[in-house]
């Protein structure tokens, strides 16, 4: 893809345990473009944050096996040294976790943190405080500047998370990875959030990559839907493709599972049966023991790749419209 800001290609991720290698994500591809929102979907235990941690090379250690390649602005951040993460974190790649509490440090004010990520970027003490003011004010922070001076168990969880989108926005990523944002925050909240994420996504063009469990966020925020299964990527689409016609049939009884009048705006259902916890190499369709169109070869080959429009594709070996 020609304007793309981020390229996964054919990552596979293990982790050691007790019993053998964990593949906790498998042969997985996608691509974002500059300037989109891009939403991956999944159960509980999927990989989502798996992808998230290896994009950024966060959790790489000797329990970790990597294939494949990650190339932001055509970088391979896979074999990329220390130090040049170093520089790719923060300026090049941002990111958000589910708990603030756990990314701000409880010792510090809100601004000071704000302010230390600016300095850190060559400013002086005075413009850096200015600077951190008027990022929480974009983020929507009522006053401001008082506001700098709390620390963060003095702020709720929504002002918290909005720190921590104002801190991520004082480096002016180009992506931002947003790993369920809102999931610890109330619906209102979660709403103002996400307005904000793309607002700034308007104004600065940069692409976002969001995690998330919650189908109403991937309706109202989305340009493409990536829906992943115990691992693997099963099918991806623009938002409209994957609502309009979901086609591999673990997406198909996800957003079924959906009340009809929840699709937009519910959170994922569990569907009958239990993921698999695939320990090293697996043969066939992780998803053959729940699927209700599952025939023989399904347990026995690598579901292929079908086109099923522009941008719009799905591992599985049913026939297209089949
Ligand atoms: N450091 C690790 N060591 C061993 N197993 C791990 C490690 N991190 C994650 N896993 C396992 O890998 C799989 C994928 O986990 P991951 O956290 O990527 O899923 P997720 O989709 O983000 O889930 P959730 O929605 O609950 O956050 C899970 O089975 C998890 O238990
Ligand atoms: S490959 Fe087979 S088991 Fe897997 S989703 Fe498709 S039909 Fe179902
Ligand atoms: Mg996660």
């Amino acid at each position: 893809m020609n304007d793309a800001l981020l390229e996964v290609n054919r990552l596979s991720v293990g982790y050691k345990v007790e019993d053998g290698w964990l593949s906790a994500v498998h042969d997985v591809s996608f691509a974002i473009r500059k300037g989109e929102f891009f939403a991956l979907v999944g159960e509980s235990g999927c990989g989502k944050s798996t992808i998230a941690s290896t994009i950024m090379r966060l959790s790489l250690d000797h329990n970790e096996r990597l294939e494949g390649e990650v190339r932001f602005e055509g970088h391979d951040l896979i074999r990329a040294t220390e130090p040049e993460m170093e520089a790719i974190r923060g300026s090049g790649i941002g990111m958000i976790f589910q708990n603030p509490l756990d990314s701000l440090n409880p010792v510090y004010t809100v601004g000071w943190q704000i302010d230390e990520a600016l300095r850190a970027g060559g400013m002086d003490a005075r413009s850096a405080r200015k600077r951190t003011v008027e990022l929480m004010e974009a983020v929507q922070i009522p006053d401001a500047a008082r506001r700098a001076n709390a620390f963060p168990h003095e702020l709720s969880g929504g002002m918290r998370q909005r720190v921590m989108i104002a801190m991520m926005l004082s480096r002016s990523p180009r992506l931002l990875i947003a790993d369920e944002p809102t999931t610890a925050l109330d619906v209102t909240v979660e709403a103002q959030i996400l307005e904000i994420m793309k607002d700034m996504r308007d104004r600065t063009g940069a692409s976002v990559l969001m995690i998330t469990h919650n189908f109403g966020i991937v309706a109202e925020t989305a340009d493409h839907v990536g829906i992943m299964y115990a691992g693997e990527l099963v099918e991806c689409g623009s938002v409209y493709e994957i609502f309009a016609r979901p086609s591999h049939p673990y997406s198909f009884a996800l957003l079924n599972a959906l009340p009809r009048r929840r699709k937009r705006d519910g959170r994922i259902q569990t569907i009958e049966g239990t993921v698999p916890r695939i320990l090293g190499e697996s043969r066939g369709c992780r998803f053959a023991n729940r699927c209700p169109r599952a025939m023989d070869c399904c347990r026995t080959e690598a579901p292929p790749r079908r086109e099923l429009g522009a941008d719009h594709w799905m591992r599985c070996h049913l026939e297209v419209n089949a």
